[in-house]
């Protein structure tokens, strides 16, 4: 097959039989323009293949925009380095959910609805204990999170506008609930009911930081860092998990369910679960004498080892993301009079490979799970609670796109075809004859 460029279309020839078929080219506000192939089976009897989807647009969408090459995130045409540095975590909720900056009583109704949803129904507290007490965090989240629709049957109704409006605020306001639960349970101390007079960030590290036994006020500057880094995590395009959630709403599946599958993909160590990799791999290397050689193991193509928290499948220059999240580092040791060498250690490993030709030629840079980690151990999470921080970050974009998909009249059911490598038909073979 050959395909040339008309004006607003693209000719496709199938050189076997000298058929040809135009395809429209459609152009969005910014971005590469895509190549309408919807008609391309029906008209030509071929399918497109594209595993991974490395060059395939899987849907039209209007709040996040990703250009790899610049290094450029927008979300409804902010840029995430003036959210991250004006703007709120509530606000960049309010702002994917309906498109624009809330002014100062929209916003304050917004955080209003929020909290009103921030307790969980208290029977949802014995999930936690059919769960042993090491389980991983993520295997709670997905149990649970999971288990809302079994609680909340009055939005489920993803064709009633108000029970989607309901069930999105339900999952922004409960996940910070969840995952403190879900911390407690790991370290045997009691449940703490979230306060409706904190801020969401301050409420979730109240949460998870504080007993029942003294009083507990987190520090501004760790409030404002826990705000910054849900910030720069609330969405991110046609992501693994965030294409786990369109897909599995376009079954009409309820939005609980939804999200559930989404924090399941996310928990992968190529996606999410990259952050907690990256320490895990700096804790492995030990010592920027070491650097060297786990850089050959990671250029080793025999070798599984990859350097975590670096490459990506879009930006193909500094994740923008990585260089809030870096100067968040330094500002929250800083604040806490932390010298991690931990730290030291993920700059030397930047540097080095930023010097190495197979990192460079690759463009494979610095993505947000490389720094994350540094900031999270030092404000006292466990490894094993950064993948949950992620997700509750998260939610607000998952639920932005699932309710984009949603409202679109045009959207149906995923599914992909495939190019069958399997056998051909054959005759059944009886069991005495095989
Ligand atoms: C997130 O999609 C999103 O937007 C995700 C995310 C979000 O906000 O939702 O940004 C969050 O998931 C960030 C990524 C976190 N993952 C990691 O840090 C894990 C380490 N990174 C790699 O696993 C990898 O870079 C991926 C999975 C992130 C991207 O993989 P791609 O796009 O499929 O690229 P690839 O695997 O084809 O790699 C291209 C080449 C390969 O070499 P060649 O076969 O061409 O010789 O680069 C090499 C890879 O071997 N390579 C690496 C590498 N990443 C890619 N080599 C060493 N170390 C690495 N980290």
């Amino acid at each position: 097959m050959t395909a040339t460029n008309n004006k607003n279309s693209v000719t496709v020839t199938d050189n076997r039989t000298g058929h040809s078929w135009d395809m429209p080219i459609l152009q969005g506000t910014c971005g590469p323009n895509v190549i309408d192939i919807r008609k391309l089976y029906s008209e030509s009897g071929c399918f497109t293949y594209d595993p991974g989807f490395t060059s395939t647009g899987s849907c039209d969408s209007s709040i996040t925009y990703i250009d790899g090459d610049e290094g450029i995130l927008r979300h409804r045409g902010y840029s995430i380095e003036d959210l991250a540095a004006k703007s709120d975590f509530m606000e960049v909720c309010y702002l994917l959910l309906n498109g624009e900056l809330p002014n100062q009583s929209e916003k304050s109704e917004f955080k209003n609805q929020i909290t009103y949803h921030t307790m969980l129904h208290e029977q949802m507290q014995y999930f936690y204990r059919g769960f042993r007490r090491d389980s991983h965090p993520m295997a709670v989240m997905v149990g649970v999170v999971g288990a809302l629709s079994a609680f909340y049957h009055d939005s489920t109704d993803i064709r009633d506008p108000h029970q989607r409006l309901i069930a999105s605020h339900r999952l922004i306001a409960k996940m910070p609930t969840i995952a403190a639960y879900a911390y407690k349970y790991s370290i045997g101390q009691p449940f703490v009911y979230p306060q409706n007079n904190l801020s969401y960030a301050a409420n979730f590290l109240h949460m998870t930081f504080s007993v029942p036994c003294e009083e507990y006020v987190a520090s501004p500057a760790l409030v404002r860092a826990m705000d910054r880094i849900f910030i720069l995590h609330a969405d991110h395009e046609q992501n693994a998990s965030t294409s786990t959630v369109r897909i599995a709403g376009s079954s009409g599946a309820n939005p609980f369910a939804c999200i559930a599958a989404g924090i399941a993909s996310l928990w992968g160590p190529a996606h999410g679960g990259a952050n907690e990799a990256v320490l895990r791999m700096l804790q492995q290397i030990g010592h920027k004498d070491n650097i060297p050689a786990f850089i050959e193991r990671a250029k080793d193509k025999n070798d599984p080892f990859r350097l975590m928290g670096f490459g990506h499948r879009v930006y193909k220059n500094y994740d923008p993301r990585a260089s809030v999240m870096r100067e968040s580092c330094h500002e929250v040791l800083t604040e806490l009079g932390i010298n991690d060498p931990l730290l030291e250690l993920a700059m030397e490993l930047e540097r080095v490979a930023l010097e190495d030709p197979y990192f460079t030629e690759k463009k494979l840079f610095p993505n947000v799970d490389f720094y994350s980690g540094i900031i999270l151990r030092a404000m006292n999470f466990p490894t094993s609670m950064f993948t949950v921080l992620f997700a509750l970050a998260r939610t607000v974009g998952w639920v932005a796109q699932w309710k984009e998909m949603i409202e679109d009249p045009n959207h149906k059911i995923s599914r992909p075809r495939q190019l069958y490598l399997g056998a051909d038909a054959r005759e059944f073979v009886p069991m005495d004859k095989r």
